[in-house]
C-alpha cells in the first residue's frame, strides 16, 4: 500500500526544504580518498621523499625494452566489437588500459571518459552522478565551483576502479555549432583555461591522472578524422592554444590528449609544432602525450613528433615500434622519453601510493553538488516587468509546456554521455538502456520540482505535441513555462543554431496565447529565439545534471538569485558566424572517418576549414565585425541590479590593476561578476578587445564593495611569431570594466613600456 501525504501537510517538508538550503549553501568539501596504503616492496622509487620524476627514473633503469613499450599503449576498448585485445579487461569496462609494470609495483592506468561525469555506468551497471554541462560550468566563471565539479569527478572515477580521466575538454568554442560545444568551456581563452584548469586540479587530486584536451583546434566534429584545420601561428597561439596553456598551467596534469584532426598540414598527433616546440619545449609539460582513440597515424613520425602513447590500441606503438627501434629507427633515448613521462604522472598523480579501492559513490554528495553548481550556472536571460522570480502570491496556476518536462531533462552525448539512474526515462519501461547518440533524458522532472516548491499552486502539464490543447491550457493559466531544448553530441556538428523541430512554432503559439510567457532552455550551445520579443522571460538552464530541476525551481521562485553569465555569444543568425555554414564534406570521405580510426587510411581526403578569423573567437569576432548579437558574451542578468563606478587603473611591474566600486542597488543579496577588458596599443593589429580579469562580488542590497582586479601581463601580450614568444608592446591600454562584453561604463588607461 502506498503511504500518500498531501502536501501542504507533509511533515518533512521543512526538512526538505532545508537539505536543498544546504546543498545550495554549503561550504566546498575535500573528498581525497584515504586508500590503504598498498602492501609494498621496499624498492627506492617507492620513496615518498624523492621527486615523481626521480622515482620515475629509478624505475625506469630496470625496465626492459618490452616493458617500456607496454607503457606507450592501449589494449583495446571493451565496449567497441572493433578495438579488441588479450588484456581489454584491463579497462575495468571503461575507455581504455595501460599495463603498467606490476613485477616493479607500477600499477595499470585504467581510463575512462569523465567530461561531465563518468562514462558507461549504464552499461556497467554502476552510478555516476552527471554534473550540468562543462559550458554551463564555465557560465558560472567560478574557480571554487569548477573544483567542486572536480572534485565528484574525480572522486566517482575513482570509485569505480579508474584512476584515470579522459575529461578535460577545453576547446574554444570556435564554432557554436561544434557538436561538442556543450563539453568545453566557451569562447574565451583566459575564462576556459581558468574553468577548466581548476575542475581539473581538483580532479586529479584524487589520485588520478588527469587529462586536458583534445589539442588542439578540434573545434568542430565534420571530417574530425582527417580535416586540415588552417590557422596561424599568431592567431592560434593567442586563442586555443592559450586556452590549453592556462588550463594545464593551473592543473598540471599527467596528461595532454592529442586530437583527431591535421593541423597545418600534419595530424595533431605528429605534429612537432604543437607537441614539441610548444607542449614541451615552450610550456614544459612535464606529462605524456596519448592519441585520441585511434588518432594515431605512424610510428617513427609520431614519436619523433612527441607522441608518447597510442590509444586505444598498439597498431603503431606496439611490435612497429620494437622494431622500429630494433632498426635503429627510433633511438633508446627517445623511447626512455616517452616511457619516463607515463611514469612520472604515475607518481605525480599518486597512482603508486593510492592504490584504487572500489566503493560506492556518495550518491547523495553528487546530488548535492551538481544542485549547487547548476545553481551557479543558469543564465537569466530576459527577465520583463520582473516576471521572475515566480510569486506564489499571485500565480495560481501555471501552464508547463512541452520538453518532456513531466519526466525529465536532456544531456549531452557522445563520449561525455552519462547515464541516468533507471535509464533513459523517456524510453517506454523495459527499454531504458542507453545507446550511442540516442537522447538520453535524466529523470529530473521540473514539473515535479515546480510543484515541490509552489505547493499552493495549480501547475498543470501539457506536452506540446497538439497546438490547440497547449494553447487552451495557457490561455486558462496565469502564466506559461515553455521547455525547449537542443541536443549535442560528439560525432555531429549542429546544421544551425535553431531550437529542433517545431519547437519555435510552438512558443510563437503559447506566446500569443498567454503574454505572460518564460522560455527554459535546455541547451548545448547558443541557439536563436526568433520569439524573443513576444515572451517575458528567458531562462537558459544548459544541460542541467542530475540535481538540474531542483537547481531550475530554486532559481525560478528565486531562493537562488542567479548570477551566472554566458561563456558564449548568442549570435543573432548564422549569418553572422565567421562561416555561414561549416564546408562541407567532399563526396568521397564516405569511409574515410573510420578508416583513419582504424588505422586502415591510404589517402586522406582533401577537407580543410581555414579558420581565417584567426584569435578573433566569439566575441572579438563580432566586435571587430561590428555585427550585433542576440545576446553578448559575459552577459546574464539578476533578480537584483548593480551599478559600477570609480575606475581607478595602476601599472605596477608590469602587472595592471583595476579597482572600481560595486553597487547592488537592488532589493535582493546576489553575486554579480565584473568583468574586466582591455584593449592592445594600435601596434597590436587588433580591433577587439579582450577578457583580462573579472570578480565574483557578493552583496547585500545597497551594499557596495571595492574590488581590484589584477592583470596578467600574457593576457595583454600579442604572440611574435618570428620570435617564437610572447611580447608586451609599449604603449596605451585601454581598460573596460562593466558586467557584459557589450556593457562596459567604465573605462581608463595604463601606459606600458
Ligand atoms: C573522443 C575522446 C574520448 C575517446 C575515448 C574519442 O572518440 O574524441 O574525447 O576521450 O573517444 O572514449
Amino acid at each position: 500500500m502506498q503511504m500518500h501525504i498531501p502536501a501542504r501537510k507533509n511533515p518533512f517538508r521543512h526538512k526538505l526544504a532545508v537539505l536543498a538550503a544546504i546543498c545550495s549553501l554549503a561550504a566546498p568539501i575535500a573528498f581525497a580518498q584515504a586508500a590503504p596504503k598498498a602492501p609494498r616492496k621496499n624498492w627506492p622509487w617507492m620513496n615518498t621523499s624523492l621527486s615523481p620524476m626521480q622515482r620515475a627514473n629509478l624505475v625506469l633503469k630496470q625496465m626492459t625494452l618490452d616493458e617500456k613499450i607496454d607503457l606507450l599503449h592501449g589494449n583495446g576498448m571493451p565496449h567497441a566489437a572493433f578495438w579488441k585485445m588479450p588484456l581489454t579487461y584491463l579497462a575495468n569496462g571503461g575507455a581504455g588500459a595501460v599495463v603498467g609494470v606490476p613485477r616493479l609495483g607500477i600499477p595499470p592506468i585504467v581510463m575512462d571518459d569523465d567530461a561531465y561525469g563518468v562514462r558507461g555506468s549504464g552499461i556497467n551497471g554502476r552510478y555516476s552522478t552527471a554534473m550540468p554541462s562543462d559550458l554551463a560550468l564555465a557560465s558560472s566563471w567560478d574557480p571554487g565551483i569548477a573544483c567542486q565539479y572536480g572534485e565528484i569527478l574525480g572522486s566517482e572515477l575513482r570509485d569505480q576502479g579508474y584512476n584515470m580521466t579522459l575529461g578535460g575538454g577545453v576547446n574554444l568554442d570556435r564554432d557554436p555549432r561544434d557538436g561538442r560545444t556543450f563539453e568545453f568551456a566557451g569562447e574565451d581563452p583566459l575564462l576556459a583555461g581558468t574553468m577548466v584548469g581548476h575542475m581539473m586540479k581538483c580532479e586529479q587530486a584524487q589520485h588520478i591522472i588527469g587529462d586536458i584536451k583534445h589539442y588542439a583546434i578540434n573545434d568542430q566534429e565534420t571530417g574530425r578524422n582527417f580535416v586540415d584545420a588552417i590557422i596561424s601561428k599568431r592567431a592560434m597561439q593567442e586563442s586555443d592554444l592559450l586556452a590549453f596553456h592556462i588550463a594545464i598551467s593551473i592543473a598540471h596534469p599527467g596528461a595532454v590528449m592529442c586530437s583527431y584532426n591535421r593541423v597545418n598540414g600534419n595530424f595533431s598527433c605528429q605534429n612537432p609544432y604543437l607537441l614539441r616546440d610548444t607542449l614541451e619545449n615552450a610550456w614544459r609539460f612535464k606529462g605524456f602525450v596519448l592519441s585520441d582513440w585511434g588518432g594515431t597515424h605512424s610510428t617513427v613520425r609520431a614519436i619523433k613528433a612527441g607522441l608518447d602513447m597510442e590509444q586505444p590500441m598498439d597498431i603503431y606503438f606496439g611490435p612497429k615500434l620494437k622494431q622500429a627501434v630494433l632498426a635503429g629507427k627510433v633511438s633508446m633515448a627517445e623511447i626512455n622519453n616517452s616511457a619516463r613521462r607515463v611514469l612520472y604522472s604515475e607518481f605525480a598523480d599518486g597512482l603508486v601510493d593510492h592504490p584504487i579501492q572500489k566503493m560506492v559513490p556518495n550518491v547523495r554528495k553528487g546530488f548535492c553538488v551538481a544542485q549547487r553548481v547548476e545553481q551557479h550556472s543558469i543564465v537569466l536571460l530576459k527577465n520583463q516587468d520582473n516576471i521572475l522570480p515566480l510569486d506564489p502570491a499571485r500565480i495560481h496556476t501555471i501552464a508547463i509546456i512541452g520538453g518532456h518536462a513531466n519526466v525529465g531533462m536532456i544531456s549531452g552525448g557522445g563520449s561525455a554521455q552519462v547515464d541516468p539512474p533507471g535509464g533513459n526515462v523517456i524510453a517506454p519501461p523495459g527499454h531504458r538502456a542507453t545507446y550511442w547518440q540516442a537522447h538520453i533524458w535524466f529523470p529530473t522532472s521540473p514539473l515535479k520540482a515546480l510543484r515541490h516548491v509552489m505547493p499552493g499552486t495549480k501547475i498543470t502539464y501539457n506536452s506540446g505535441d497538439v497546438l490547440a490543447s497547449a494553447d487552451a491550457l495557457a490561455k486558462s493559466s496565469d502564466l506559461a513555462i515553455v521547455f525547449a531544448h537542443q541536443w549535442e553530441s560528439e560525432g555531429m556538428d549542429l546544421p544551425n543554431l535553431s531550437l529542433p523541430g517545431k519547437q519555435n512554432q510552438l512558443i510563437e503559439s503559447i506566446a500569443a496565447a498567454n503574454p505572460h510567457t518564460i522560455v527554459v532552455l535546455e541547451t548545448g550551445t547558443a541557439v536563436t529565439m526568433p520569439w524573443l520579443n513576444k515572451v517575458q522571460g528567458v531562462v537558459e538552464a544548459w544541460y542541467a545534471g542530475s540535481s538540474g530541476h531542483k537547481a531550475l525551481a530554486n532559481v525560478l521562485i528565486g531562493r537562488v538569485n542567479p548570477s551566472a553569465k554566458l561563456a558564449m555569444t548568442f549570435p543573432l543568425s548564422v549569418n553572422e558566424l565567421p562561416r555561414k555554414e561549416i564546408p562541407p564534406l567532399p563526396p568521397a570521405t564516405k569511409n574515410a572517418g573510420s578508416d583513419a580510426i582504424m588505422g586502415k587510411i591510404h589517402a586522406i581526403p582533401d577537407y580543410s576549414v581555414h579558420y581565417f578569423e584567426g584569435a578573433k573567437v566569439g566575441y572579438k569576432w563580432y566586435e571587430s565585425q561590428h555585427k550585433p548579437v542576440l545576446f553578448p558574451f559575459g552577459f546574464g542578468l539578476s533578480y537584483t541590479t548593480y551599478s559600477y563606478s570609480h575606475l581607478t587603473v595602476a601599472a605596477d611591474n608590469h602587472h595592471p590593476t583595476a579597482t572600481f566600486t560595486v553597487t547592488n542597488t537592488g532589493h535582493r543579496a546576489g553575486t554579480e561578476i565584473a568583468e574586466v577588458y582591455a584593449s592592445l596599443p594600435s601596434a597590436s593589429g587588433e580591433n577587439y578587445r579582450r577578457l583580462v580579469g573579472w570578480s565574483r562580488v557578493k552583496l547585500n542590497p545597497g551594499q557596495s564593495k571595492t574590488v581590484t582586479v589584477t592583470v596578467s601581463p600574457r593576457m595583454l601580450s600579442i604572440y611574435n611569431t618570428a620570435k617564437s614568444g610572447w611580447q608586451l608592446l609599449p604603449g596605451a591600454y585601454h581598460i573596460y570594466v562593466g558586467p557584459s562584453s557589450a556593457t562596459t561604463p567604465l573605462e581608463g588607461t595604463v601606459h606600458l613600456n
